[in-house]
Formats: structure tokens, C-alpha cells, sequence
């Protein structure tokens, strides 16, 4: 182990992309015939077919191809993940692997110091990569703009020049709220350069809900921008900012990207144009962090209103990234990779930003919805850009399905080797679709299983050496154990349904929720015990060891591959000063994968009327953003609810699927539910 060079890491050329290439062509030919007959045909062929095994040409030139290599790294995990933490650069070797005497606390590295710019960057640029493009950016009006990884370094460090005179230091939380430009990566990478800790809001929450986590993350610095584009619209976000965000007052400055150019309010003292304080500060060096130095936060849903502020660590987190990418990618020095996530949730920190830099990649960042200004859009870029590595949420497939192959059929998708899959479980018959519409029968798709508090990829299948089950995200990559225990018992379960728990430690795994260590043991720590992580999703194992995720068993609801809370859209909605009470379910939905339903009693003497059903939208968009709408409002003069007053969601749920509602003797008034079933199927 100690400081060593990149090369040792870096992605391999394809050897055989030669020969590749030819075999995509063949099957590309076939692509422009598609029909939705053929499809439907096809589709329909494949349904029975329960495993896919790797294509051989892909197996040959697999990154990895050794069978053994799981088995290798569970007879001494903690022995294989330093070895992966080895090909990073560090610049002070550590002491201890794992420290586990604190246990839930975890450390990783113990005594090490590294810095995460360094790696993705300086590193790279040392080795003679600095022409290598990072990003080609495309915007949505057809802009693009090539970053090489010398600009992208020179952009970073003299951004971290400027945050420590604005004087961001070592811990300092620095917020981050832009929509998908370069600039965003380079704040990002600024603030692990000199060891603040950012905390990036998805740029389709609401300003308001960028006020909330500024403040219980006690930002010193937002960063943000005039404007964002969004299908050809202007949205203004500076001037929202000032709105929601005036009062904060450990909010020392706001630095505004110049995206849009609109004119927007700048507050004298407080507020300064990015590009201007980048061409005024002296480039900042890369600073040695603690491995445990914390990286960011980032804010997720769980079970409560209060989002949990999940908090990464330093050489931890970049060694779970960087392996997964490059194990799971299948990286290789030609790739280009495109993940067509938003950098705000934690797929894009992890497979947009760190794992791709930290690997040196290329990759494709696209500013815009994947219908505009056509459906057709990623596959034009894919084709323009010739993209080797195509990532994206079951949720964006079964949207593309829905509109159709015409949008994909004119595109020459043939450079594609490999795809992958994130966010929630994808149905066998969108994963068909993906492997025979997008990638001609000729490329594995990985269904990748984790989380914003996993870091990095858990379970999936190594592209070159396992067979894929559609539906089925596979089994624990090297390093890891995941198991599924029976949830009254806690036993494990080798084959049937249970709950998923991950029995020992890795390194990208959250340290703790931001200040608030006691949530932390509570929500992860205490269903199994204090070397058991409690995973909050429940799954079944079959008989090879494939894990099929079934889905989450807290409040938490999965709408597009985002996670939303339920209290947290309850009190939003409860809000609103005519409403009583309020109780939001997941409903299943065939292009959502899950949608919002509220249910809403309204105060004495105001009636349900589409002014009202307007206004709760607003005030679910205002604060957290639009993607929290329900998509249905069911007015309703009473709950159901126990005799001890607690609301029975799973009668909620049954009425919006449609369900028999079995048992309803424990209810308080159980006429309540034949009402609310009545108005539901009148639609009301
Ligand atoms: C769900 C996203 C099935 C799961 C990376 C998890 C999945 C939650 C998959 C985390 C998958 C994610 N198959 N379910 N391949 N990937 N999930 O934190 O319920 O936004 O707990 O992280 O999404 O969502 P998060």
C-alpha cells in the first residue's frame, strides 16, 4: 500500500473494438427496421427467456473476468477494499483499514490523507491526460461545449482560489443549487479541494426547500445561478432565491453562475458573480484530507418530514465509486459514458462526478429532458457522441417504450456496449425492451441496487461474467454481503422474501445523518442490531442468490426514481390553511414506477373545488418542488382510523389499487372506507 501512480488504474484500451464495432453494425441495421409490431413480437419471444448470459465478444475484453473474484474478496473484504483504495493517490498512506470499535460509527483508512480534486483531476493531468475531454456538454438549444480535464482542473482549483477568500475553510458547508452545466461539477470539485463540505439541492426542488436545507446544514455559501432552462423556458432562480433565502443568517454569500443572463437582483456584500471572482482568485492546491473528513451531505427523504442529512466521507466514498464504476462500466480508456441523471441526487455525485473523474472517463452531460426538444434526444446523442456506456432509471425507459421506437429507430446506436439501470426495480418487459430496442441484443444491462446512503453500487451483475435475470438486480458485488432476514425472526432467509440488511461494513457507506447521530443508529442501527445495516427496502432471494427488490417498507415513495417523502408532502399540503388533515400514499403506476395520492379533509364549510386542488399543488411545488405534486386529490369528510387514532394507510392504498379492503373490524368507523372507495371510483 502507499501513494502510487494512476496508471495502475486507469480504464485499459479495448482490444478487440474492432471486431465490436462490426457485430453492433449488423444488429444496428436491424434497429432502423424497428417497428412497434417487431418489438411487440420480439418482446414477447424474450419474456420467457429467465437469463441473459454476457454476449461473448463483450466477456472477452471484460474489465473483470475473473469468476473468482467474489470469492476471493469475501475471504478477507476488509484486505480486498484496500487494495482497491490503493489505486487512488493518497498522499499520506494509512494506519488501519477499518476502525469498527465504535460501532455503527465506521471509519475507513484510518491516518490516511488524500484529496478527492487531486484524484479526479490533478492526477490525471499529471499522467499526460490533460487534452482527455471530461464532459461534452450539451445543452438544450443545441449548445455543447467540450471540457478537457486540464480546464476542468484549472476551473476547479482557481473556484477554490476564490471560496477560500470568500472564506470558506476546512468543514465549512457550502450549498449548491444549479441546474445541469459544467459549472455545477466545478463547485463541486472546489469545495474537496480545499475540504468544505458541499450540499447540492436538486435543481427541481423548490427554493424554499434550498432555504431549509441551507439552514439546518448552516451553509456559509450557496452556490446558484440567474436562471435555468427547462424545455425551452427560462426559469428564474436567483431572484426565487432571494425570496426564500433572505432571512438565513449564517448565509454569508451567494456566488451566481451567469447561465441564462436574465437580470437578476444582486445584493451589495452579499452576492457575486461567479465568473468574475474565478478570473480574479490565484488557483488553490489541492489540501490532504483526513480519509474521514466528512465530503458532502446530501439530503434525502425518510420516514418523518424532517429530509436526514446523509453525510460521506472523504477516501471511503471515493474508494466505493471509483471501484463500482470501473467494475461495473467495464471501464475502458476509449469509453464514452453518458448517465442521463441529475447531478443533485446521488447518481449523479457518484456516476456522473466522482466515479468518472476518479477514472478518468469521458463523459456525456446533457443540460436538458429527455423529451426536448425531442424524444429522440439521447439517442442523437448517443449516436453524435458515439456512447460506449449508457445509464439511466427504469422510470426514463418505460417513457421512452411509451413514445414510441419510431424516436429511436433513426439513430445509429452500434458504438453502445453496455447498460445500466438505477433507481427503482425495473420491470422485465422495460428491460426487454432496453436490450433488444436500445442495445440490439448485443449489450449486458446491469440493474444497479443502492442507495443515496450506500455511496455506490451493492448489488448487481458483473457485465462480463454473470447472467442476468430481468427484474432482478443480481447479487453483491466483490467487497460486499447483503442479506435478506426474515422480519419477525431476523433470521436469514436463503430463499424467499424478507427484509435487506447489509451485515458488515464498506467504505462508501454514510458515516452518519449531519448532526444528528442519534437518527442515524435509530433509522439504520436498531431493526438488527449495530453491525447490521438496515436497508429499509424488503427484497426476495432466490435460489441462486439473486436479489429481486420488491420496494421500500417505510413511508418513503419512489415517484421517477426520486425518493419523496410522505410526512413530508402530508405537511405541505396540511399547509394550506382549509385543510384539516391529510394522508399521501403510493399508488403503483405503469410509467412512475409509484405516484402520489393524497387524501385531504378539508376544514368545516370550505368545499372541495378545483381552486382549492390548485392551491394544494402550489403549495406542495412551493415547498418542495414540483415532482412532489400528488397526482390525485381524493377529498374526504374523514380518515379511516383506528380506534386509537392512528390513520390505516394500507386501506389508503388498497382503495387507490384498487384492492379488496379485507378486514376493516378494527376501524374506528369502518363506513369511512366504503365511503372514500365510492368516491374514488367516481373519480372525485
Ligand atoms: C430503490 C438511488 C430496485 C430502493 C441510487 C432504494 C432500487 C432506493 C434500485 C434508494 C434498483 C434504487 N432496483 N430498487 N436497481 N435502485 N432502488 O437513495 O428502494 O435515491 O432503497 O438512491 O431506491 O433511492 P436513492
Amino acid at each position: 500500500m502507499g501513494p502510487s501512480g494512476p496508471e495502475q488504474r486507469l480504464p485499459r484500451r479495448s482490444r478487440s473494438g474492432g471486431e465490436w464495432r462490426s457485430t453492433c453494425e449488423m444488429t444496428t441495421q436491424n434497429a432502423r427496421e424497428l417497428t412497434e409490431e417487431s418489438v411487440e413480437a420480439r418482446l414477447a419471444e424474450l419474456l420467457g427467456q429467465e437469463r441473459f448470459t454476457p454476449p461473448a465478444e463483450f466477456s472477452d475484453d471484460a474489465e473483470i473476468s475473473d469468476p473468482q473474484l467474489r470469492a476471493r474478496a469475501a475471504a478477507d473484504p476488509v484486505a480486498y477494499w484496500a487494495e482497491q483504495a490503493s489505486g487512488l493517490r493518497w498522499s499520506t498512506p494509512w494506519e488501519r483499514v477499518l476502525d469498527d470499535d465504535d460501532a455503527p460509527f465506521f471509519r475507513w483508512f484510518e491516518g490516511g490523507r488524500i484529496n478527492v480534486s487531486d484524484n479526479c483531476l490533478d492526477r490525471h493531468v499529471e499522467a499526460g491526460l490533460g487534452d482527455r475531454v471530461a464532459y461534452h456538454w450539451h445543452g438544450e438549444e443545441g449548445e455543447t461545449r467540450d471540457i478537457t480535464y486540464a480546464e476542468l482542473l484549472d476551473r476547479t482549483a482557481r473556484f477554490a482560489g476564490a471560496l477560500k477568500e470568500l472564506g470558506v475553510g476546512q468543514g465549512d458547508v457550502v450549498g449548491i443549487y444549479l441546474p445541469m452545466i459544467p459549472e455545477v461539477v466545478v463547485a463541486m470539485l472546489a469545495c474537496t479541494r480545499i475540504g468544505a463540505v458541499h450540499n447540492v439541492v436538486f435543481g427541481g426542488f423548490s427554493a424554499g426547500s434550498v432555504a431549509e436545507r441551507m439552514e439546518v446544514s448552516g451553509a456559509k455559501v450557496l452556490v446558484t445561478t440567474d436562471g435555468a432552462r427547462r424545455k425551452g423556458k427560462t426559469a428564474p432562480v436567483k431572484p426565487e432565491v432571494d425570496r426564500t433565502m433572505g432571512q438565513l443568517a449564517p448565509l454569508e454569500k451567494i456566488v451566481v453562475v451567469r447561465n441564462t443572463g436574465i437580470d437578476v437582483p444582486m445584493t451589495e456584500g452579499r452576492d457575486v458573480w461567479f465568473d468574475e471572482v474565478v478570473a480574479a482568485a490565484e488557483p488553490a492546491a489541492p489540501e490532504p484530507m483526513d480519509a474521514e473528513a466528512p465530503l458532502f451531505i446530501l439530503y434525502s427523504s425518510g420516514s418523518t418530514a424532517k429530509p436526514k442529512g446523509i453525510q460521506h466521507t472523504t477516501g471511503g466514498y471515493l474508494t466505493g465509486v471509483s471501484t463500482t464504476h470501473r467494475q461495473v462500466f467495464d471501464l475502458k480508456a476509449d469509453d464514452v459514458y453518458f448517465c442521463s441523471a441529475d447531478v443533485g441526487w446521488i447518481t449523479g455525485h457518484s456516476y456522473i462526478v466522482y466515479g468518472p473523474l476518479a477514472n478518468g472517463v469521458t463523459s456525456v452531460m446533457y443540460e436538458g429532458a429527455p423529451d426536448y426538444p425531442h424524444k429522440g434526444i439521447w439517442w442523437q446523442l448517443i449516436e453524435q457522441r458515439k456512447v460506449t456506456k449508457f445509464y439511466t432509471a427504469p422510470t426514463a425507459i418505460r417513457a421512452c417504450m411509451k413514445w414510441g421506437v419510431e424516436h429511436v429507430a433513426p439513430h445509429d446506436l452500434s458504438s453502445l456496449k453496455l447498460l445500466g439501470s438505477v433507481g427503482e426495480p425495473i420491470n422485465p418487459k422495460a428491460w426487454l425492451w432496453y436490450w433488444h430496442v436500445i442495445g440490439g441484443e448485443n449489450c449486458p444491462v446491469v440493474d444497479t441496487w443502492w442507495q443515496t446512503e450506500t455511496g455506490a453500487i451493492v448489488i448487481t451483475t458483473l457485465p462480463g461474467i454473470d447472467a442476468a435475470k430481468p427484474g432482478s438486480a443480481g447479487t453483491p458485488l466483490p467487497g460486499y454481503e447483503v442479506q435478506v432476514l426474515d422480519p419477525e425472526t431476523g433470521e436469514q432467509v436463503t430463499e424467499g422474501e424478507g427484509l435487506l440488511a447489509i451485515p458488515r461494513p464498506w467504505p462508501s457507506m454514510l458515516r452518519t445523518l449531519y448532526q444528528d447521530p442519534d437518527r442515524y443508529r435509530s433509522t439504520y442501527w436498531n431493526r438488527f442490531g449495530e453491525s447490521t445495516y438496515f436497508v429499509g427496502d424488503s427484497a426476495r432471494i432466490d435460489g441462486d442468490g439473486y436479489i429481486w427488490v420488491i420496494g421500500r417498507v417505510d413511508d418513503v415513495i419512489n415517484v421517477s426514481g426520486h425518493r419523496l417523502s410522505t410526512a413530508e408532502v402530508e405537511s405541505a399540503i396540511v399547509a394550506h390553511p382549509q385543510v384539516a388533515e391529510s394522508a399521501v400514499v403510493a399508488k403503483a403506476d405503469d410509467l412512475t414506477g409509484q405516484a402520489i395520492v393524497a387524501y385531504v379533509t378539508l376544514q368545516g364549510g370550505t368545499d372541495p373545488s378545483d381552486a382549492v386542488v390548485a392551491e394544494i399543488n402550489a403549495a406542495v411545488a412551493d415547498r418542495i418542488g414540483k415532482l412532489a405534486r400528488p397526482k390525485r386529490i381524493v377529498f374526504t369528510q374523514d380518515l379511516p382510523k383506528t380506534r386509537s387514532g392512528k390513520i390505516m394507510r394500507r386501506l389508503l392504498r388498497d382503495i387507490a389499487e384498487g384492492r379488496d379492503l379485507g378486514d376493516t373490524t378494527t376501524l374506528a368507523d369502518p363506513t369511512v372506507v366504503d365511503t372514500l372507495k365510492d368516491r374514488w371510483d367516481a373519480g372525485a
